[in-house]
């Protein structure tokens, strides 16, 4: 079998750990042909489909060889892809360039002579390449993204690591806040999901959590922190998610040097609000792309092998069109999502009753306003 696989969106600890798992199940099997194909998607749709052999089985050597044991070794526990990534936006928003990248990535498929191709990738991902499915490519979908916004699954590789580096950056700015009676204001990632800044807020601490899917009352934050926190204490931790918003107002954008716009600015709003009412120091740090950055975890190590030798799995008895995700701490198969032109958003945000706010709320961290 000739199987091709490559990493889409942003980049997240585990990638390579994935990479990795899937190369040792093809070795294991000795019959699958394993192509990296480079920078995403966008690699088939070159003239020249962009790609790398990662394993070739004996009796194909005159294609190459796969990766030597150094780099495979090194890839558990390495961050980022090394097959890169582009997280440029869905090419099926033109109505013109849509339908050209379709024909070429298909051209690249059939010129690498894949039977299918394993996408690694977030919901932006697998929408793109679920436009691909009616064309005659084959997928098969890993869930991977710090957000862990996947709909179907309720762990995708990458979050874990993102928690853990900003659990561990939000302890160190509490202590200097700490150290200096000051209010911090710590923004990470997460786009229109909470599950970082929920999840790293309580483990690191946190007095505050603004969540994108509860809006924030700045009297209720200011009265949290008068009456319940710094009457105890002279500094105070506050974590938010890029998405969060002051109740009734709109999300906070940056743009990029090339006019892109990002979301992100709400932590220097907060630190500026929260001055003005307290009449206290304040100060805000935003972690951004470190937590994309780090050495995956175990969890993330033993989630991409999990996930890749079931992949490996599904593509050998071509169960083609699907998706590999986690429920109930158990590997399960669901439905390749829907493309965008057919509706399709595979998207999730927090649930208003989740258990962890709950347990947050009951330890008396603010959350935002009740719906
Ligand atoms: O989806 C992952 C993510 O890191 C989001 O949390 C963040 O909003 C976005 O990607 C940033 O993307 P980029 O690196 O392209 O600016």
């Amino acid at each position: 079998m000739r199987l091709g696989v490559c990493t889409g969106g942003g980049d997240c600890a585990g990638l390579n750990a994935v990479l990795r798992a899937l190369i040792l199940s093809a070795r294991n099997r000795g019959d699958t042909l394993l192509l990296g194909i480079m920078e995403g998607i966008n690699g088939l749709a070159e003239m020249t489909p962009r790609n790398i052999p990662l394993y070739v089985p004996e009796a194909l050597s005159a294609e190459g060889s796969g990766l030597n044991e150094f780099v495979l070794d090194s890839l558990l526990t390495l961050g980022g892809t090394y097959l890169k990534t582009s997280n440029a936006g869905n090419p099926f928003r033109d109505p013109v360039a849509g339908p050209k990248y379709k024909k070429a990535v298909i051209r690249g498929y059939k010129a690498l002579g894949l039977d299918g191709l394993i996408v690694v990738g977030g919901d932006g991902t697998h929408c793109i390449a679920a436009e691909l499915a009616d064309g005659g490519i084959n997928l098969i979908g890993i869930p991977k993204t710090i957000d862990n916004d996947y709909c179907d699954s309720e762990l995708a590789v990458g979050f874990t690591s993102a928690v853990d580096m900003a659990a561990e950056a939000i302890m160190c700015v509490n202590t200097s806040g700490k150290s200096h009676d000051r209010i911090m204001v710590v923004e990470v990632m997460g786009r229109h999901a909470g599950f970082i800044a929920l999840n790293a807020g309580i483990a690191g601490g946190a007095d505050a959590i603004l969540l994108p899917e509860r809006p924030f009352s700045r009297d209720q934050l200011v009265q949290h922190l008068k009456n319940k926190v710094l009457n105890r204490k002279d500094h105070a931790t506050i974590v938010c998610a890029e998405g969060a918003t002051f109740s009734g107002e709109s999300l906070h954008y940056k743009s990029s040097s090339s006019g892109s716009r990002h979301l992100g600015g709400v932590a220097e709003s907060i630190a500026t609000a929260l001055h003005q009412s307290l009449q206290r120091e304040t100060r805000w740090t935003v972690l951004g792309h470190t937590q994309r950055g780090s050495m995956a975890v175990p969890v993330d190590r033993i989630l991409a092998a999990r996930f890749a030798t079931k992949a490996m799995r599904l593509a050998h008895d071509k169960k083609f069109g699907s998706m590999v995700v986690l429920r109930r701490g158990e590997v399960e198969t669901a439905a390749y999502p829907l493309s965008r032109s057919r509706g399709g958003s595979a998207a999730r945000k927090l649930a208003a009753n989740d258990p962890t706010i709950i347990a947050a709320q009951d330890m008396g961290v603010y959350c935002g306003e009740d719906s």
